[in-house]
């Protein structure tokens, strides 16, 4: 998941810009200030001064507000009501503003925007996105352009829509919220420590959105000097001796956390997703295999996370679901130990994929590695096929359900893997004994 929280001064674009960076992205986009419109106009339509909080504190009683999106696109119902642009009138960015310097109307709107972006990957413009609403948020920026420029381009926007305003109205307007904005006591519009500050004032709506994609890349950009090293010298030398073909790279989302879950043949299987994977893998691997000379060392300096193969190991998968949520391409293996042949029903597979999926809201990507008769060799074929990311609605959550879901990917590696005419079948004894010879170890 990914959470872009994009702050700054009414005018400085945000909503066009943070929409456009949400197409670029896929993910959801969340106008934070159309929540504190609907609650300004609809202290208008009460009759009630938005600025006076012993109304406005009381009416909030009769309120009940839901934000959801059709087709991705934001939907504010309002007591069941959309009030579409007639939040948009100049009278009601007044209200907005003024509801908005009210603790308890900031309050009141603070779990239906955090809980959006619990769900969902998300670009989120506002004022407080980056100081109080997603303090943690993966990207900050805070958007800003010279009080001239934004009342210009806010000047034209009303103009477009028939609004019958001046240019020094609109500017005056502007500088009062601004005031209002930044200087109350509340949430006021400032810059997170951690944002990156972007004026735009001599930007074009473009380059301010590539100008965000850049930082965005730069900021979710998981690749080690390290791995960039393996990838550059090492990776090309390993695909050439294993013989490695990919497919179905393009299912691995460019950003955000995610969930590789491969069947597992072998120890190497981390680094023939590796090579191949476009993203640095954080793998989470069985703790006997840190114990291997030059593949244990390996993993460890890329980042791997030990797991105890004997049960749920409660702090390997918090690593890894806090992995996810910091926007890593997360591996681990659903049969928790190798197991050869693939082609099987009754492997048996862990939970541990399921409840890392539906704890950190990812999507999981079936990977089916194929290697000649099970067994990996100087210049046999391997095949890795990624394949579409599936995304799992779980309901309360049990182990039934992580299992469930594990079990089904599972039989989507299966699937993927009935093309290799020469696929060994998975082999019960051949399993048991593997891991009586693992026991022993
Ligand atoms: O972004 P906008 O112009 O639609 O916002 C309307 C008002 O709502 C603005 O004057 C400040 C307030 N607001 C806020 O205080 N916090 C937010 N996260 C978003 C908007």
């Amino acid at each position: 998941m990914i959470r872009i929280a994009i702050d700054g001064p009414g005018g400085a674009g945000k909503s066009s810009v943070a929409k456009a960076v949400s197409r670029k992205l896929g993910i959801i986009y969340v106008d934070t200030g159309a929540l504190y419109r609907n609650i300004g106009l609809f202290m208008l339509d009460k009759g009630i001064d938005p600025k006076d909080a012993s109304r406005v504190i009381p009416a909030l009683e009769e309120l009940s507000i839901e934000l959801k999106f059709e087709n991705g696109k934001q939907v504010i119902l309002l007591n069941g009501r959309d009030r579409g642009d007639d939040i948009r009138t100049p009278e009601a960015s007044m209200a907005a503003s003024a509801v908005s310097a009210i603790p308890e109307v900031r309050n009141f709107l603070l779990d239906v925007q955090r809980n959006t972006a619990k769900k969902n990957s998300v670009v989120m413009d506002g004022r407080d996105i980056g100081t109080v609403i997603l303090p943690n948020a993966e990207v900050k920026i805070f958007l800003t352009a010279s009080a001239q420029t934004r009342a210009y381009r806010r000047y034209k926007e009303l103009v477009a829509r028939g609004e019958d305003v001046t240019l020094k109205q609109v500017y005056d307007d502007m500088v009062e919220r601004d005031k209002n904005d930044s200087t109350r006591s509340v949430a006021p519009c400032v810059q997170a420590g951690d944002a990156v500050l972007l004026d735009n004032s001599k930007l074009t709506e473009e380059q301010t959105v590539d100008r965000i994609l850049k930082i965005v890349k730069k900021k979710t950009k998981d690749t080690t000097p390290l791995y960039s090293f393996l990838k550059v010298i090492v990776a090309p030398i390993y695909r050439l001796l294993f013989n490695v073909h990919v497919q179905g790279k393009e299912n691995i989302p460019s950003t955000g956390g995610v969930l590789l879950c491969p069947n597992h043949i072998a120890a190497v299987d981390v680094i023939s997703v590796g090579v191949v994977s476009p993203r640095q893998i954080t793998c989470i691997a069985k703790k006997e295999l840190f114990a291997i000379p030059v593949l244990g060392g390996l993993i460890k300096a890329l980042g791997a996370v030990k797991i105890d193969r004997g049960g749920a190991d409660v702090g390997a998968i918090k690593t890894a679901i806090k992995a996810i949520e910091g926007g890593k391409t997360v591996v681990i293996f659903p049969q928790g130990h190798r197991c050869p042949g693939f082609n099987i029903a009754s492997t048996p597979v862990r939970h541990g994929a399921g409840l890392i999926a539906y704890q950190a809201h990812c999507a999981i990507i079936p990977v089916c590695i194929n290697v000649k008769n099970g067994k990996y060799g100087l210049f046999r074929r391997t095949d890795v096929i990624f394949g579409e990311p599936v995304m799992y609605n779980f309901t309360d959550g049990g182990r039934d359900e992580y299992e469930a879901a594990t079990r089904e990917v599972f039989d989507r590696i299966v699937e993927m893997g009935t093309k290799f005419k020469s696929l060994p079948d998975y082999d019960p004894a051949l399993d048991k004994r593997m891991n009586k010879k693992r026991k022993k170890k």
